[in-house]
């Protein structure tokens, strides 16, 4: 689906929408007045009130057919009531048999930027993955091609170009998810981020061998039961020129996760396929970076593994020494996120000196139970990042909750024979996972961690996705760039 802005469009569209804002008279300027007294009628009796999203359908004589009039309920008019306006409006006509509709924004009195947010939400909406189905019915095919946005303000452009670098973000963060571990899987992730290249996001992948000599026991470990090899991939966005990147993302990128030796229970398993659900967010949010030329210096780093049970494979009880030289005793191969993720912890800090570290994982099953699918899991060492993550949260739409730390859960990771263990007592999982973590993160060094397990998928569709992959993440971190590291 395409968007197009477009000051004069034709005069009678076959399906026109019309932005109206909470308390407002609809404005009906565009149609004849016969037409106009139908659709106020019809629009009462649907006690249409135009809240966000909310959408009043009337069919409308038209020369001698039909046309379609819309009535968009866009609330406060502000970015977010844009945001839900647009995601609905897609949502709602994706597959209704319509090819274009044109529409009004101009009643919405809305800020180039919430203009902006709505088109790039309507795209985001449409995304779907329908490649594998090749017996759809017709019926469920996507027929709409064009949303054509009228009466935007004059200075729209250079906020859709911020927006819809965000949407391409997602698109790509959303196919490498919502890909099988058969096409996804270490070697080919990185392929699938080699266009990066082109837009001048510099790449630097780390094999078996590499990984080896730096010594990553631990990430390694993982992999060892797996017919693929690891790679380790960094992203790298100099925006602001020369010089360490102020910022590092770190994604965890376990393209199958079967829990090894410690093998998870067969239902539900093919899910583990999202298990890169963290470092599809990472990359994508570096495509979103680099297509609108942010004025950051910002480093992507993603770990990928897969974890497989087979005769090479690590057992429960085997000890590991990380990268920092920190040894595991590994209780539970299916505990294997953390593994991965602290050595590209230490291999990052060593290489980039970063700042500001924010990772991103699937991490742990316990944060479902505690947050479900409404919010994901936010542990930080520093308050000031922590509050700069709510804020790029609230404003994106990428709902966080912040967790705690504590001495107290991190002595639950004590292990009797090596320097942690890889899982605690039952209580607080999502906890002595974060715990885990931060036990890599060096001194001086502001650090979050993110637990979506429960964001990157969703049975259901919601406002700027269909079923499927979310791309939990990117918007998230696109603003926390905008609004943090770009002043
Ligand atoms: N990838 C899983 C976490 C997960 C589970 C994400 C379900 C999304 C849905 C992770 O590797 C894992 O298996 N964690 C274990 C940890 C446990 C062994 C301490 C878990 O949550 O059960
Ligand atoms: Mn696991
Ligand atoms: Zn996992």
């Amino acid at each position: 689906m395409k968007i197009a802005f477009d000051a004069n469009p034709a005069a009678t569209p076959e399906t026109l929408a019309i932005a109206v804002k909470r308390n407002a008279q609809a404005d009906l300027s565009r149609l004849e007045g016969r037409t106009q007294a139908l659709v106020r009628g019809a629009a009462e009796r649907a006690r249409f009130d135009a809240e966000a999203g909310t959408i009043a359908e009337i069919f409308v004589p038209q020369g001698d057919g039909v046309g379609r009039v819309l009535l968009l309920g866009v609330g406060a008019g502000d970015e977010a009531d844009m945001a839900k306006a647009g995601g609905a409006l897609s949502g709602q006509y994706l597959t209704a048999g319509i090819e274009d509709i044109v529409v009004d924004v101009k009643p919405a009195e809305a800020t180039a930027t919430a203009v902006a947010r709505f088109a790039a939400t309507a795209a985001q909406r449409a995304w779907r993955f329908d490649r594998y189905r090749t017996t759809m019915p017709e019926r469920q095919k996507p027929t709409l091609k064009t949303i054509t946005i009228a009466g935007a303000p004059e200075s729209t452009d250079s906020a859709w170009r911020d927006a819809n670098a965000v949407t391409q973000g997602l698109d790509l963060t959303r196919s490498l998810v919502a890909e099988p571990g058969n096409v996804i899987y270490p070697e080919s992730f990185v392929e699938r981020c080699r266009h990066l290249e082109e837009l001048g996001v510099e790449l630097t992948v780390l094999n078996e061998t590499e990984m080896g000599e730096l010594g990553m026991g631990a990430l390694l470990g993982v992999s060892q039961g797996s017919a693929r090899e690891a790679r380790i991939l960094a992203m790298r966005w100099n925006g602001r020129g020369t010089g360490d990147p102020e910022l590092a993302l770190v994604g965890k990128g376990v393209t199958f996760d079967t829990g090894g030796i410690s093998l998870k229970p067969g239902p539900g398993m093919e899910d583990m396929k999202w298990d890169m659900g963290g470092a599809g967010a990472v990359a994508g949010a570096m495509k979103a970076l680099a297509l609108r030329e942010a004025k950051a210096n910002v480093v992507g780093v993603v770990g990928l593994v897969e974890n497989m049970p087979d005769g090479l494979a690590q057992r429960p009880g085997d000890v590991v020494t990380s990268m920092s030289g920190q040894t595991i005793e590994v209780i539970n191969t299916d505990a294997e996120g953390r593994l991965v993720l602290c050595d590209v912890l230490t291999w990052v800090q060593k290489t980039y000196r970063p700042g500001t570290i924010v990772d991103l994982a699937t991490l742990t099953g316990a944060m479902i139970i505690s947050l479900g699918h409404e919010h994901g899991g936010m542990f930080a060492n520093d308050d000031a990042l922590a509050d700069e993550l709510l804020a790029a949260s609230r404003a994106s739409g990428d709902a966080l909750w912040r967790f705690p730390l504590s001495p107290a859960y991190d002595k639950l990771i004590d292990s009797p024979i090596a320097d942690m263990k890889n899982v605690g007592p039952r209580g607080a999982g999502s906890i002595t996972a974060a715990q885990f973590l931060k036990r890599y993160i060096d001194e001086g060094v502001r650090w979050a961690h993110l637990d979506i397990a429960g964001m990157v998928w969703a049975d259901k569709p919601g406002n700027h996705y269909e079923k499927g992959a979310t791309g939990f993440g990117v918007r998230l971190l696109d603003r926390l760039v905008r609004d943090r590291f770009e002043s």
